[in-house]
């Protein structure tokens, strides 16, 4: 028996287990995505615009500490067309790499100011948009000094379905040793945000990130991980 896989048996007493039992072996998921950190939030499409808005607590609110960002992109199927009303939650660490999260022991700041999650849904071009603060890295495993690299944890939800990703940053020292950048091999350059320069002084500056799903060649969700 391998350590990686497990069959689910057939149950005898359901008639309908038998059509939805898995047929192929399911698959652990590597401690380093299941040690992600979910949002808790309640799941309702009427969401308030101001859950976009990671940098402040509400508005009118001291700013977060670190460089605001801005994030856009578009949601498509494998054809490019838009998937549309689609739940976006985003989490990420405050700029010292602290999640507001009861399992984050890390002992560095949290910034009173910054929660670190949001909300808000694909328009009708499949085009979403939310500010946050550029996180920082942390150190996932003291243990073994394993660091996860900069990153944006983005959960794309409509219907029953929920696919988890990342967001990366180009040029970040711990990309290249991350576990989940591994798995990615070729396709990593898909989950790196795309920086452009944004008018003002409101934002450091805005990173593109468009998701594929479905098809030969969809951005690189966790789900996946076989
Ligand atoms: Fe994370």
């Amino acid at each position: 028996m391998t350590q990686y896989g497990r069959t689910i048996e057939i149950g005898p007493t359901d008639n309908t287990s038998n059509e939805r039992t898995p047929r192929h072996p399911l698959h652990l998921i590597p401690d380093s995505a299941r040690a992600s950190f979910a949002p808790y939030a309640p799941y309702n499409y009427g969401i308030n615009p101001g859950e976009a808005d990671m940098t402040r607590l509400a508005a009118g609110r001291p700013r977060a500490d670190g460089d605001p960002i801005k994030v856009t992109g578009t949601i498509t199927d494998q054809f490019g067309r838009p998937i549309r009303n689609s739940l976006v939650e985003i989490w990420n660490a405050n700029k010292h790499g602290r999640y507001t999260h009861i399992e984050d022991q890390s002992g560095l700041p949290l910034d009173p100011n910054f929660l670190g999650i949001g909300r808000t849904i694909s328009d009708e071009n499949g085009n979403y948009e939310f500010w946050s603060i550029r996180p920082g890295e942390y150190l996932a495993r003291p243990d073994i000094g394993r660091w996860r690299p900069k990153h944006i944890h983005m959960s794309i939800r409509g219907g029953s379905s929920r696919l988890i990703t990342q967001m990366y940053f180009n040029g970040d020292p711990h990309n290249d040793a991350d576990p989940m950048r591994i798995l990615m091999g070729d396709n990593f350059d898909k989950n790196i945000g795309k920086e452009y320069d944004t008018p003002g002084k409101e934002f450091d500056c805005g990173y593109q990130f468009d998701i594929v799903i479905g098809g030969k060649n969809p951005t690189f969700f966790e789900n996946d991980i076989a």
